[in-house]
């Protein structure tokens, strides 16, 4: 199942949470942190426990993923004692500090899991890796593969309100060195724990050419899907992170010439050189074991 578009909704709109499950999101991210009110915190976290014990038996639609608060915030284990049941998919982390935040992620739905009579580990985990200074700092803890990783993604909203920074863009508006690391550093932490890098909110949710431009160079990149803040979100990164026919027909090639040469290393076509990580590229794009 591919994971492509991720889609925040606020866990505390009747609306809003109607509408995220007719889009054509491959995961739905229900909001209990920076999207809810303090004043409506418990009343979002009551909703996304009653939203998905209406969808414990449903197999189809999109995934379902829940933004808790964060682990220091004291409304973390209250969030996760709400929605770890049958039916939740996987959890948002934000703002961890290092990858002993993860551990005790770890453990308290291994115990959550039990309680709820489901299979222990089946959770799931997306973290976001860089909102806070000491996680660049300790960003090496993070490369240690942790099974329920099965996504990563980054921010630079939080980051730079931490750093005290006056915008986290320079003045003629490409992102700040920091941030253009941050955003590097998910590519290599998802690449070392074998999980899909998703890049971060586009926010101008009205300019659809914008976003599939932005989203056409994070694929470049190596991202493999990306975050939505807006339903008019959902199809313009759906399209930018699925290989494109011409793509699928190459990569079919590229195979093909290597399953005809088995024991050579390296071989033309067309008169370019392709080599091992060319073939491993090409498998990607097929969806078949790198
Ligand atoms: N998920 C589901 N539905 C959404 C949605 C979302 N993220 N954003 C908008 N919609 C719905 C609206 O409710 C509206 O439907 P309705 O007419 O049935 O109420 C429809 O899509 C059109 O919305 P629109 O009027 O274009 O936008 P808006 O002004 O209502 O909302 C935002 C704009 C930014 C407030 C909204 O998109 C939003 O809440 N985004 C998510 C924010 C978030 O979760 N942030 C945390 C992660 S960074
Ligand atoms: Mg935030």
């Amino acid at each position: 199942m591919p994971l492509r578009s991720f889609l925040f909704v606020p866990a505390d709109s009747e609306r809003k949470l109607a509408k995220g499950l007719a889009s054509e999101a491959d995961a739905l991210i229900l909001d209990l942190e920076d999207a809810v009110a303090w004043t409506n915190k418990p009343q979002a976290r009551r909703m996304a426990s009653t939203w998905l014990e209406q969808r414990a038996s449903d197999t189809a639609g999109p995934r379902r993923f829940v933004r808790v608060n964060p682990l220091d915030s004291g409304l973390a284990l209250d969030d996760l004692a709400a929605v770890v049941q049958p039916g939740l998919h996987g959890i948002v982390l934000p703002k961890p500090t290092s990858s002993a935040d993860l551990l005790r992620l770890h453990h308290v739905l291994e115990a959550l899991e039990a309680r709820a009579g489901m299979v222990v580990g089946e959770v799931s985990v997306l973290p976001v890796i860089t909102e806070t200074p000491q996680a660049m700092l300790n960003m090496n803890t993070f490369s240690v593969p942790q099974p329920r990783v099965v996504a990563v993604t980054w921010g630079a909203e939080d980051l730079s309100a931490a750093i005290g920074a006056v915008s986290n863009r320079d003045e003629d508006g490409p992102l700040a060195p920091l941030y253009v690391w941050a955003q590097s550093l998910c590519l290599c932490v998802a690449a070392s724990s074998s999980a899909v890098a998703i890049d971060t909110l586009y926010a101008d949710f009205r300019d659809a050419a914008g976003l599939a431009a932005s989203c056409r160079q994070a694929r470049r990149r190596g991202f493999g899907g990306r975050i939505a803040i807006h339903p008019d979100q959902v199809e313009v990164i759906n399209t930018a992170f699925s290989a494109t026919e011409a793509e699928l027909a190459h990569a079919r090639r590229v195979v093909e010439a290597f399953e005809q040469q088995p024991n050579a290393g390296t071989l033309s076509l067309d008169g370019v050189m392709y080599d091992m990580p060319h073939l491993k590229q090409a498998r990607r794009t097929l969806g078949l074991p790198t």
